[in-house]
């Protein structure tokens, strides 16, 4: 109430992607916030990892309702949302790009939905796109019970693809049953010679098609050892630092691999591809094909907590702030 929605829409700043190339823009909602999504990129933007300019409010995914939009955006007043958008959504409100914000379909929980967003869209990308899984292939999959390795490993075993998962301690393995065929547990820091060595005994001594390694810096050289003849090392994270550089003859001596460094922004370029991808993942989650392990703190002064959570490896899966005046 005394809200001047107009005015708040017309002073945002303009748009702009974490990792260099613009946002395309398009029109701007206002989003009242219900939730936050905490993801491990804000830990990167507060440690200064991925620079921001200062003052900035941390978040970039959010979920709530439409109270306000900038012309041509009209129908997306009183829908309700869920964005991927750096313009902060530590918030109560948020002022979001059109293009970059999702319907949740009705039947779906808002913070479900959300649950599934952020890393709902990278696994899908991951399995669908940067290395299309099928039937024939083996994966492996780095932080398999984390937020995004859960939905990794659920969506390459949609389709039809073998699914060998790490994770960083015994207590994690429950969180993988039924997610993937084979599991490894890698301590933190251990050796990680035992870990190709049994990758290799699991396929034959052939390794696997493609790695999602969302660890990087210590898990980098490893994932490219466990890789078959001109597979594909998928480096999507930085959860123990940012992954070293790979020189192109390293490429040569580990199989003619290709090693790729995607990011979510590159993979929603159109409002097409976001609605294909929010559309299957949505889909799935309301067949319940796709299982999300939501867990919600209760308000934004907990987002510290989270925050220390999430880099002591504590977490099981996704974490959302509540954020509901
Ligand atoms: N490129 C993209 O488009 C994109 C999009 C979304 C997320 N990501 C990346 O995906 C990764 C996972 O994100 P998330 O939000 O879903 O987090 P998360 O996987 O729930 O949490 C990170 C996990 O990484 C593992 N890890 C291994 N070494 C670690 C270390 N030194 N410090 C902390 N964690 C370590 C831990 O699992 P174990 O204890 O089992 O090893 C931890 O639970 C992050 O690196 C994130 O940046 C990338």
């Amino acid at each position: 109430e005394g809200l001047d929605l107009s005015s708040l829409l017309t002073s945002a700043p303009s748009p702009t992607s974490s990792r260099g190339r613009l946002v395309e823009a398009s029109p701007r909602l206002l989003v009242k916030n219900s939730f936050a999504g905490v993801n491990f990129h804000d830990t990167y933007t507060r440690s200064g990892l991925y620079r921001k300019p200062l003052p900035f409010i941390a978040g970039c995914e959010g979920a709530g309702t439409v109270l306000a939009a900038e012309p041509g955006a009209e129908e997306w007043v009183g829908q309700r949302v869920v964005y991927f958008d750096h313009s902060g959504s530590y918030s109560d409100y948020s002022i979001v790009q059109e293009n970059r914000s999702a319907l949740v379909p009705e039947g779906l929980g808002l913070k479900e939905a959300l649950g599934g967003f952020v890393q709902g869209l990278t696994a899908h990308y991951l399995t669908q796109s940067t290395f299309p899984l099928k039937n024939e292939h083996t994966c492996l999959v780095l932080a398999a019970a984390g937020g995004t390795g859960q939905l990794v490993c659920q969506m390459a075993r949609l389709a039809n693809a073998r699914v060998i998962g790490v994770v960083g301690s015994r207590g994690k393995l429950p969180l993988l049953e039924g997610q993937v065929d084979d599991a490894v547990v890698l301590e933190p820091g251990e050796d990680t010679r035992h870990v190709v060595q049994q990758v290799r005994e699991m396929t034959s001594g052939q390794g696997v098609d493609v790695v999602y390694d969302s660890v990087g810096k210590d898990t980098a050289d490893m994932s490219l050892q466990c890789l078959k003849l001109r597979g594909m090392l998928v480096l999507f994270g930085n959860a123990s630092g940012p992954p070293p550089d790979v020189s192109a003859l390293r490429l040569a001596e580990a199989g003619s691999v290709f090693v790729t460094r995607p990011i979510l922004d590159h993979y929603m370029n159109t409002r097409e591809e976001l609605d294909w991808r929010a559309g299957e993942v949505f889909r799935w989650l309301l067949e319940n094909k796709l299982h999300v392990n939501v867990r919600s703190f209760p308000s934004l002064e907990s987002a510290p907590v989270a925050h220390k959570e999430i880099e002591a490896r504590m977490t099981r899966g996704k974490i959302v702030l509540e954020l509901e005046l």
